[in-house]
């Protein structure tokens, strides 16, 4: 398939250790990247002030995807490094689809969660009104457009009936309380569905959908929500999945109109950097999905069949002894 031009953005804490361990197993593939390294993050904006320039992004368009570690260090103002270089990067690069798959065959659970990833509360939409007096107001709105649910609904449909899903799709929302977002994301739901008669569905509230992710997640194949409730959804998906330190991410552009990202779920974890004590099976298995979506099936196939002894704990040690394990294996 020739080198595929991969820029990588290692980011803060343990984010540059679990990517190393990634790109080494994706070597172990044959698969071969060229890759830019582009240092962003909360440490460079310490340092110079940078967050995500325009001329980067500019950059980036001509890329095939971007293999991302986290973002965040300690000491820079809560929501810059996330909203002026992770949502900066999702938005402008029109990222709609967040999907985070969930994966224990020890207990027959095999899920995924498409997060809408441009839209919601997430928007910006809002403010604040006399700040600092006691009559101070502040609103978030959240941003739902007909166009941004039908995009995602129709992705989770189309997931839902591919080759190995089980043709099933649960909506969750909170359709009792937000009868605005909820409605349109309801009507939207069952309007699309008409178009894939052959795809079960079912409808969740999200405080309902939090036990059954406890107590039930075998019931879920693909699950569709807004950007907030799949935010808050997926850390518990990971939770009940062997934890964070095993949960993937891909954040998509299905359009192919700007490459795609791949970052695994947990954050920067800057208690550990430096440790080693970081697991970077949610990276590796990020690059698997990043291979998927530049079409090295077998190579992704490849990556999470060599994972799975890490997901059982056959696998454990310091980050590159897993990553050497894994690389082992593939
Ligand atoms: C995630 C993260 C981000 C989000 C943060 C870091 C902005 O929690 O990717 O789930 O809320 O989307
Ligand atoms: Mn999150």
């Amino acid at each position: 398939m020739g080198k595929h031009r991969v820029g990588i953005v290692g980011g803060d804490g343990i984010g540059p250790e679990v990517i190393a361990e990634g790109l080494k197993v994706i070597a172990a593939t044959g698969v071969e990247f060229d890759t830019v390294d582009y240092d962003l993050g909360g440490a460079r904006y310490l340092r110079d002030g940078t967050v995500l320039p325009d001329s980067v992004l500019e950059e980036w368009r001509g890329l095939d995807a971007i293999y991302l570690g986290a973002v965040g260090t300690p000491g820079v103002p809560p929501g810059l490094i996330e909203r002026g270089l992770l949502l900066k990067m999702r938005f402008e690069l029109d990222l709609y689809i967040n999907q985070r798959p969930f994966h224990d065959p020890g207990k027959g659970i095999d899920f995924v969660v498409i997060r809408e990833n441009t839209e919601g509360t997430y928007a910006g939409e809002g403010g604040l009104l006399r700040k600092g007096t006691p009559h101070e107001v502040a609103t978030q709105g959240s941003v739902n457009t007909r166009m941004g649910v039908e995009r995602a609904c129709r992705y989770a449909f189309d997931l839902a009936r591919s080759a190995g899903r089980r043709k099933h799709l649960t909506l969750v929302h909170k359709t009792n309380v937000l009868n605005f977002s909820g409605d349109l994301w309801e009507r939207t739901f069952n309007e699309v569905h008409a178009d894939y008669p052959d795809v079960a569905t079912a409808y969740n509230h999200v405080d309902a959908a939090c036990i059954y992710f406890v107590e039930d997640p075998q019931r879920y194949d693909v699950v569709v929500t807004d950007n907030l409730f799949g935010d808050i959804l997926t850390d518990l998906g990971g939770a009940v999945t062997g934890g964070i330190g095993f949960a993937a991410s891909a954040n998509l552009n299905p359009t192919l109109t700007a490459p795609s990202m791949f970052e695994p779920v947990h954050g920067s974890a800057p208690d550990i950097a430096g440790t080693a004590k970081a697991n970077p099976t949610a990276a590796i298995l990020s690059g698997a999905m990043l291979l998927d979506f530049l079409g090295e099936t077998a190579a992704a196939d490849r990556i999470r069949a060599a994972c799975e002894a890490s997901v059982t704990g056959e696998i454990t040690g310091s980050t590159p002894e897993i990553g050497d394990a894994i690389a082992a294996r593939v």
